[in-house]
């Protein structure tokens, strides 16, 4: 278990650094991510390097037994660069550059900043690749993001190259982005811009292309970076820190090029919902390598200073906040950072060594979590512990919010919804792409997957063809990688398992939003809410419920209508159906159940699937996580919650019981997991 902190000495007289190392022991810390903004420190002016300080820190630490997670130290690039090399700046949609004085400014595919941080790099990696503190590297720091989009001439220069690669020709990109429409057509490459600020909605596919551009881009960064530091001869694991569902970067596309998935998180202590948002976080990064642990690179021990208010953490909540992590899969966890920073943009920013010292309750606590995980000795990794997939996929994610579609929708919050939903039953779940649902799992749910690609309708096929139980739906396999609609109609690949087609989407309007018309009676007033019957579509039958965002009206040719809709635009129609497929089913769900009645839905799939929660009974607010033989229990409430499980307390023969668990208060329980019946042996009842 890696404890520790981003570490940035070059903030600091070298009379603190023993400081440092003598309080980092204190405090457990194990291991520490070393130089992450040095740039300018480590080469003060072209040409001239300074690696003096960095030996002298990394061999303190080593004596002090602290290993070293060495950054690469390109997430900014000094004053000088920028100024003799205003090419390497990044731009915002209107091609204005972004300046230094902040960090992250640089343009990604700029070769000159690319040429720059090679050079650092390299000098970095020959230099450290052997010295014995040095267990991992650290490429960049969190790579886009503060630069989701870069519209600068090396990122117009580069996407022309990306596309060129992508097509071929010219007229295969115009076949692809449909760029009859609208008089878009291009006559070479050399007319592709990235899509900068335009007067009207922009044309879906190129706004598309652009975005896996970008994801590709940092990809590429990463994996120069990665080269160099192999080519060095180093051996140590590479990673670069992620922030769980990221926009911008595709992770699951990245994953296997990064040899340990790293990850920041930093829950908003005023979402109401904190620890299913988190839980949410934990499992996607999980997700991206299964069966691996992952290692928490940032949290902050308190708050942090960048939202517009920042609280403090409750007493005790930064170890259940860890334990969840624990619980879900980490095997390190870290902070940023070491000691508060005295100047800059976050020297409000919480770290394990407070401005105010260690008489502090941040100290005190960070000590104490030391103590406590430098006691749990060695863990399971996480392995086949989810019994359902949740379909998440970036590039449908940038599909299903592009503008001009039926409704919008937040794709984000719908995916969370059902995770939601499945974390306080006490049930495992992976956060996967469509192609990475398989027979491990036991039910798949695939939620507004608008762009579903041909291998990923291949393997949700493939999936209830050998058992598995699917619900897919609403608005899913509407258009092709390109964001074009398939010959056909609609559903056109996943209709026949589904055993339904599709007639239209029927917008809903969402509770919070007036219709024109409702408004125009009411001027002057506010805006008043949307009338219950154009919000909400209800719907009855085996499950009852209300859907939000769209009730579509499909037809049920070769699925049992399960429930019907009982109003709304499309009233009498088959909301949610069930095709039987030998073991397996799939369901359509031609409209997204609200929040409240989402648990009706869910309680049917896992009914169907033989899917059974961790624990029998999970209070409110308590969480419950299996990694291998390992159950992690946890009291997220502000009341002490009664909570029932079988196993052992790690590290004693204590059985747990029966136990009131204190807000807050969380437990490793060690209980192997009973092997699961097979589907063909649950009686039918259970499984309808
Ligand atoms: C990010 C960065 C850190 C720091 C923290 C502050 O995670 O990686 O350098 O800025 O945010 O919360």
């Amino acid at each position: 278990m890696l404890y520790g902190a981003d570490y940035n000495p070059d903030q600091w007289p070298e009379e603190v650094w023993p400081d440092d190392v003598r309080l980092m022991r204190e405090a457990g810390v194990t291991t520490v991510s070393l130089g992450i903004f040095a740039w300018s420190r480590i080469q003060p002016a072209p040409g001239a390097w300074d690696f003096a300080w960095l030996d002298r820190i990394i061999d303190l630490l080593h004596e002090g037994g602290i290993a070293v997670n060495l950054a690469t130290a390109t997430a900014s690039p000094p004053p000088w660069m920028t100024t003799a090399h205003p090419d390497a700046l990044a731009a915002d949609e209107h091609g204005a550059p972004y300046w230094h004085g902040s960090r992250q400014h640089h343009s990604p595919a700029s070769p000159t900043w690319r040429r720059l941080a090679a050079e650092l790099v390299r000098r970095l990696a020959e230099r450290y690749a052997d010295h014995p503190a040095v267990v991992m590297w650290h490429v960049d720091n969190e790579l886009g993001c503060h630069l989701h989009e870069d519209f600068s001439d090396a990122a117009r220069d580069a996407f022309r190259t990306w596309t060129r690669a992508r097509y071929g020709s010219v007229e295969r990109l115009n076949e692809a982005w449909g760029t009859a429409f609208w008089s878009q057509r291009y006559g070479s490459f050399d007319e592709v811009f990235p899509p900068r600020k335009a007067p009207f909605i922009r044309n879906p596919a190129h706004v598309l292309d652009y975005k896996r551009f970008m994801s590709d881009t940092w990809l590429e960064v990463y994996l120069m970076q990665r080269d160099i530091i192999r080519a060095a001869g180093a051996t140590q694991p590479i990673s670069t820190n992620m922030m769980g569902a990221f926009p911008p970067a595709d992770y699951a596309s990245w994953a296997p090029h990064i040899d340990v998935i790293t990850d920041d998180c930093y829950p908003d202590p005023l979402d109401p919902a904190r620890p299913l948002t988190t839980a949410f976080q934990r499992d996607l990064v999980r997700s991206l390598k299964r069966g691996q642990p992952w290692i928490l690179m940032e949290q902050a021990t308190d708050a942090v200073n960048w939202r517009a208010t920042n609280p403090s953490k409750m007493p005790g909540q930064l170890a259940a906040e860890t334990a969840q992590s624990i619980g879900r899969g980490a095997d390190g966890i870290m902070f940023f950072q070491w000691r508060q920073s005295r100047a800059g943009a976050e020297k409000f920013h919480s770290a394990m060594l407070p401005q105010a010292g260690t008489r502090t309750r941040t100290w005190r606590e960070a000590v104490a979590l030391g103590e406590r995980l430098a006691a749990l000795g060695d863990l399971p990794s996480p392995g086949d512990d989810a019994p359902v997939a949740l379909v998440f996929d970036w590039e449908n994610w940038w599909a299903v919010e592009g503008e001009g579609h039926p409704m919008t929708v937040d794709y984000l919050q719908v995916v969370r919804d059902w995770h939601a939903a499945l974390t306080r039953r006490g049930i495992m779940v992976d956060v996967v792409p469509p192609e990475r649902v398989d027979g491990r799992y036991r039910l798949a749910i695939a939620p507004f997957l608008y762009l579903l690609r041909e291998a990923g309708a291949e393997a949700l096929a493939r999936f209830v063809a050998h058992g598995g139980v699917l619900a897919a739906g609403p608005f899913t396999d509407v258009v092709d990688d390109n964001d074009r609609f398939r010959e056909g109609g609609f559903l056109t690949q996943l209709g026949p398992v589904l055993g339904v087609a599709f007639e239209d989407f029927r917008a809903l309007v969402p509770p919070d939003r007036a219709t024109v018309a409702e408004r125009a009676g009411e001027v002057g007033s506010a805006a008043a809410g949307a009338s219950d019957e154009r919000a909400f579509a209800r719907f009855a039958g085996g499950i009852a419920g209300a859907g939000t965002i769209l009730a579509e009206a499909i037809w049920a040719d070769d699925a049992e209508v399960v429930a019907a809709y009982e109003t709304g635009p499309s009233t009498g129609r088959p909301a949610v159906t069930r095709r039987a497929h030998g073991d397996g089913s799939a369901w359509y769900l031609a409209t997204q159940p609200s929040p409240e009645t989402l648990g009706a839905v869910l309680d049917a799939l896992i009914a169907d699937a033989g899917v059974r929660p961790e624990l029998d009974e999970v209070p409110e607010g308590v969480e419950v996580a299996r990694r291998g033989d390992l159950v992690t229990i946890i009291n997220h409430g502000t009341e002490p919650a009664r909570v029932e499980a079988e196993g052992t307390l790690l590290g004693s023969d204590e059985p747990f019981g029966a136990r009131t668990l204190a807000p807050q208060e969380f437990a490793f329980v060690l209980a192997p997991r009973e092997p699961a019946p097979a589907r063909a042996d649950l009686p039918l009842e259970a499984r309808a």
